[in-house]
């Protein structure tokens, strides 16, 4: 027992509820769910009737009749809805494991580096009352970090910056642990809030949750593009002042401008972090420069405005949606040495 704790087992879940999508990673199969991170509830009569979850249920959002509730139980990285949230953590967990016999499978789960005691215990009873056997939790970043494939456990200083829907955590990681942290209270959420915003003020058109986020990935940007490679995009609204709906096009330095406040927010985090970092660590960093993770990573020219803020090397993990949980999942199997990374 002892020995199949140290090797890790076939079974082991590695979980990341995230504000915007919810990954599960099983040992030997990768991983097995990717699901935007939504429940939507039936309201009518006495017990509320769960109706769909992940993204058949995003699908229903900002849709829904009176008797249905589209929920995302999480919200800037932390549970906002426990009921929801474990609803959804027991019905991927349940996914994860059908057909293979799993009763009450370990289970290592991502906590954001600014979570509360009281926030790390409400993510460790949901997968608790959700199947899990044993339950491990990880520092968002650190996952994010092993994920990328940083050298975590050396004795040199990585940095990475996984930008969520939610928030955004800059970690210095050497040794196996976290020497400082720095949580932002930004994601792509208010991205897609400020995109929403400006929609409005500017072209007087109201347009929903998924549209904004929509216009954000085909033409979201950090910084304004040469005017020679402008993107720009369709999309329809309401129109406010006539009430009926209008198509309208947005281009991608209108979204750069829209987006300075929340870039800036996450910039400063950046700056801050490193303010904070012992002076040998800051010396690794010079070299070695900070990875981005996090679906946030993938705005156009982030890196960019980064580098210009700090004078280092940004680059993009591979991977940035899947590294946190592929990271989670990594210290699960390799315990033997990357046991100093989790916490139980
Ligand atoms: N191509 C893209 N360009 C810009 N943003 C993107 C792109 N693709 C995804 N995103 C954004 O990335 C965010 C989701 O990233 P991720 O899955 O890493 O967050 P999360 O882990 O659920 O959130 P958190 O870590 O804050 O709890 C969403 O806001 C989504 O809109
Ligand atoms: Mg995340």
């Amino acid at each position: 027992m002892v020995f199949d704790f140290l090797v890790g087992r076939s079974g082991d879940l590695a979980i990341d509820l995230g504000t915007a999508n919810t990954l599960v990673f099983a040992k030997g199969r990768g991983i097995v769910v990717n699901e935007p991170s939504v429940v939507a509830i039936a309201t009518r009569g006495g017990k509320p009737q769960i109706l769909a979850v992940g993204e058949e249920a995003r699908q229903m959002l900002g849709k829904t009749p009176e008797s249905i509730r589209a929920i995302r139980p999480m919200r800037k990285g932390v549970i906002g809805d426990f009921e929801a949230a474990q609803a959804m953590t027991a019905y991927f967990i349940k996914r994860a494991a059908k057909g293979r016999g799993l009763r009450r499978p370990r289970v290592v789960i991502s906590t954001p580096q600014g979570a509360t005691p009281v926030e790390r215990r409400a993510i460790r009873e949901a997968a608790e009352g959700s199947g899990a056997g044993q339950v491990f939790l990880i520092e968002e970043p650190m996952a994010a970090a092993i994920g990328a494939d940083l050298p975590v456990t050396s004795p040199r200083g990585s940095m990475v910056v996984d930008l969520g829907g939610g928030t955004t955590e800059v970690a210095v990681l050497s040794l196996g642990g976290i020497t400082n942290a720095v949580s932002v209270p930004v994601g792509g959420d208010d991205f897609d809030e400020a995109i929403h915003g400006y929609v409005r003020r500017v072209h007087n058109v109201a347009i929903g949750e998924a549209t904004a986020e929509r216009i954000k990935r085909e033409v979201g940007a950090a910084l304004s593009p040469d005017p020679q490679d402008e993107l720009t995009v369709q999309v329809s609204g309401r129109d406010l002042i006539s009430g009926v709906p209008k198509a309208i096009a947005v281009s991608e330095s209108e979204i750069a401008d829209s987006l300075t406040e929340p870039v800036f927010a996450i910039v400063e985090g950046v700056k801050s972090a490193l303010e904070r970092t012992a002076p040998e660590l800051a010396a690794d960093i010079v070299d070695t420069g900070l990875v981005l993770t996090g679906g946030g990573a993938l705005l156009r020219r982030l890196p960019d405005a980064i580098r210009a803020a700090t004078g280092l090397p940004v680059s993009v993990a591979e991977e940035p949606l899947t590294c946190g949980v592929s990271g989670a999942g990594r210290a699960l199997s390799e315990l033997k040495t990357l046991k100093t990374v989790l916490q139980d």
